[in-house]
């Protein structure tokens, strides 16, 4: 049998190892309640010390009694350490759950993106749908079939970008990244009959030196509506309509004749804007030549087209004095739009 002192060491070891064990404050008062509780081991090896034979008390109650010591010193000194440890972590902002949470960046949409967006459910409100097509795009669609032959003057009109790709038997370029929306004019109308009521956003390329008004990639959205007996009085009120819901109810609009190959008449569109007239899209109705290349034939059917460029809009709207800044990714810059 064990000597009742040896049992007080023994108990001893047991509960220093267990208190090295406890990590967090909870875990130190079981620890406690286990050891050094009313009726905890310890406590009960001391009471036993009582029921002992007279010539063991003494050497079994000092060993108890000195067990209880030490426990008790080293539990303060864990729950110092363990406090300690606590505080260092909640000061690092580890642990710190009262804090407020860190923002998380919020993302926002570019603002060409947000005029886009908003020309383009203009148009879906007067029953338009919306189309995409390539940014690399032949020849064909891009000059020919808008009445463009090889070598017309209006070719100077659009400075290109060519492309390798595709070369001609002489050499002669084929492929380019298109130079406006309306090659898809071409597409939609060889593809499907009339009626059509269609808008194409799109990204578009010209090789020309960049300033404050120009860049060498920009978006338009394109409009065409093609239908037996479509006349420019719809062409106008269209247009008409699509200004006032952009740009307010009292906005003035003013038209004037332009040259674009594949539309006759040609028109340019202007609103009043802070007293000036600002030139924001061109249109006309769509050229026989356009038509009769789509096979369509121009005495059953007629349409109207338009084309403007929504970084242009967005300067005047939100009063954007560079057009580089749209490509510059500036956080700056496009942070300032919702
Ligand atoms: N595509 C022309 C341009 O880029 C704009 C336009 C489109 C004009 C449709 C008339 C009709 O300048």
């Amino acid at each position: 049998m064990t000597a009742p002192a040896d049992y007080a060491a023994a108990l001893r070891d047991e509960a220093l190892a267990a208190l090295d064990r406890a990590g967090v404050p909870g875990a130190l008062e079981s620890w406690r309640v286990e050891y050094l509780g009313r009726s905890g081991k310890l406590t009960a090896a001391l009471r036993s010390v009582a029921q002992l034979p007279p010539e063991e008390r003494r050497a079994a109650g000092a060993a108890a009694n000195e067990a209880k010591a030490l426990l008790e010193r080293r539990l303060a000194e864990r729950r110092a350490e363990i406090e300690a440890a606590l505080a260092q972590n909640a000061g690092a902002g580890a642990l710190d759950v009262t804090l407020p949470g860190r923002p998380v960046p919020e993302g926002r949409h570019h603002p060409s993106t947000i005029v886009m967006r908003e020309i383009q459910a203009i148009f879906r409100d007067m029953g338009f749908q919306i189309a995409e097509g390539p940014e690399v795009e032949w020849d064909k669609y891009n000059f020919e079939m808008l009445n463009i032959p090889q070598d017309h003057p209006a070719r100077d009109m659009f400075d290109t970008f060519w492309l390798d790709a595709n070369r001609a038997p002489d050499g002669g370029f084929t492929t380019l990244l298109r130079t406006h929306t309306s090659p898809m004019q071409a597409r939609i109308m060889e593809a499907q009959e009339p009626p059509i009521r269609v808008i194409i956003p799109g990204k578009c390329y010209r090789y020309e030196a960049t300033d404050a008004t120009h860049e060498s990639q920009f978006h338009q959205i394109e409009g065409l509506a093609v239908d037996k007996g479509v006349t420019f009085a719809n062409l106008k009120s269209v247009l008409y309509d699509f200004a006032r819901r952009m740009f307010g109810p009292d906005t003035r609009v003013r038209f004037r004749c332009d040259y674009f190959p594949f539309v006759e008449p040609g028109v340019d569109m202007a609103i009043e804007w802070r007293g000036d007239w600002l030139e924001i899209l061109g249109a006309g109705m769509v050229h026989p030549n356009v038509l009769r290349a789509a096979g369509y034939d121009p005495a059953v059917y007629s349409g109207f087209a338009f084309g403007m460029g929504p970084e242009r809009i967005a300067m005047l709207k939100y009063g954007v004095n560079d057009i580089r800044l749209f490509l510059a990714n500036d956080h700056r810059f496009l942070s300032q739009f919702r």
